[in-house]
């Protein structure tokens, strides 16, 4: 039985799970407050979590019907991720750890990632019955990357953004349209019925020989289309139309790059987790390109993308039992904790 919490960002998680199952995952986002200022403001977002985490855990113990007494472990992100933010989590985490006389479980944000592709059903359970090495893409409003999984704990990174992330240009562009933050779901809303070429915007980094994303560039372009064509903003056509084209642009970059490391490198199976993946021109694109390239997709359930402490506390079970990892005590956060490149 272990609790696992996950603060890195805007969202204030607790999570109960016990051998491979998700006993119970509470989520408390906080677009609302953020909301007012087009994006995340780290001081307020650790208040946030202060005030939040000891609700949230109650909740997530309530739901699991478990005592705190009976847990076996805790977990929390010890980075990437804004460093007043992460405090909160590991704090509160390793304070428990240290009443409860028990161990505590420091995760990578990213590695868990890509372990929310393989939690399937409801309740979700953890499933690595099939699992194949894989290319995973996450892609959220703070992260792209592409990441080649060979095995279980086994993983190098391919490929980063070297400047936005998918979702803060989706973002991005949407607050150039008037949308409320963060506009990702709203654009995919709108795109719905527009035409994605309707207008051409650039897919950055497309066509280099590696697994690297640039998105500002696109946001840029976004930009000086609308300073040109502000009109287009009051003719609904024309807003779905533009949704889409931008939409377009970023889900064939991701797609496109996506597919080609997985053919590069010789995988069989792609995954996909992070806020984005929830976007449904992704996941389409993602099924069709998979179905002609003969690619087994795993898509992360829409519920599971954004952030959570369930994929925390399923990586941190198994990381301490076939692994017997724990960590200090003292342990400090790593705000810029990267995955290894080789
Ligand atoms: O994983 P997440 O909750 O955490 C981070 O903030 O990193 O991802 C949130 C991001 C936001 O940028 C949001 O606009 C985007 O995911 N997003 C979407 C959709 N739903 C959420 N982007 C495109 N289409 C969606 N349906
Ligand atoms: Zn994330």
């Amino acid at each position: 039985m272990l609790l696992a919490f996950e603060t890195s960002c805007d969202e204030t998680s607790a999570a109960v799970v016990h051998e491979g199952r998700i006993l119970s995952n509470v989520v408390s986002s906080q677009i609302a407050l953020h909301g007012e200022y087009g994006g995340v403001v780290p001081e307020l977002a650790a208040r946030e979590h202060l005030r939040n985490l000891i609700p949230v855990a109650r909740e997530a113990l309530g739901q699991a019907r478990v005592d705190a007494s009976h847990l076996e472990a805790v977990a929390a992100t010890l980075g990437p991720g804004l460093p007043s933010a992460l405090m909160v989590g590991v704090k509160a985490a390793q304070a428990a750890a240290f009443v409860l006389r028990r161990p505590f479980v420091a995760i990578h944000h990213h590695e868990a990632h890509l372990y929310s592709p393989w939690l399937q059903g409801q309740p979700p359970a953890a499933d690595f019955s099939e699992f194949e090495p894989n290319v995973a893409l996450i892609a959220s409003g703070g992260h792209t990357m592409l990441v080649l999984v060979q095995g279980e704990f086994e993983h190098r990174l391919l490929g980063a953004t070297v400047d936005d992330a998918a979702g803060e240009c989706f973002d991005k562009a949407g607050k150039l349209m008037g949308l409320a933050y963060p506009a990702g779901r709203e654009i995919d809303r709108l795109a719905e019925g527009g035409d994605p070429k309707a207008f051409a915007f650039p897919r950055p980094m497309l066509d280099e020989p590696n697994d690297d994303f640039s998105f500002s560039g696109l946001k840029t372009s976004v930009r000086y289309f609308l300073r040109d064509h502000s009109a287009l903003l009051d003719d609904a056509k024309g807003l779905r139309d533009l949704c889409a084209s931008v939409q377009g642009a970023i889900v064939e970059v991701l797609v496109v790059k996506t597919i080609r490391a997985a053919r590069r490198v010789g995988v069989k199976c792609v995954t996909a987790s992070g806020g984005v993946t929830c976007n449904r021109a992704l996941r389409a694109e993602l099924a069709t390109a998979c179905r002609r390239e003969h690619l087994t997709l795993r898509l992360a359930e829409p519920a599971l993308c954004t952030d959570n402490a369930a994929m925390i506390g399923i990586l941190a079970e198994r990381k301490h039992r076939f692994k017997g990892e724990e960590a200090s005590l003292d342990a400090d956060i790593l705000p810029s904790w990267a995955l290894a490149r080789e």
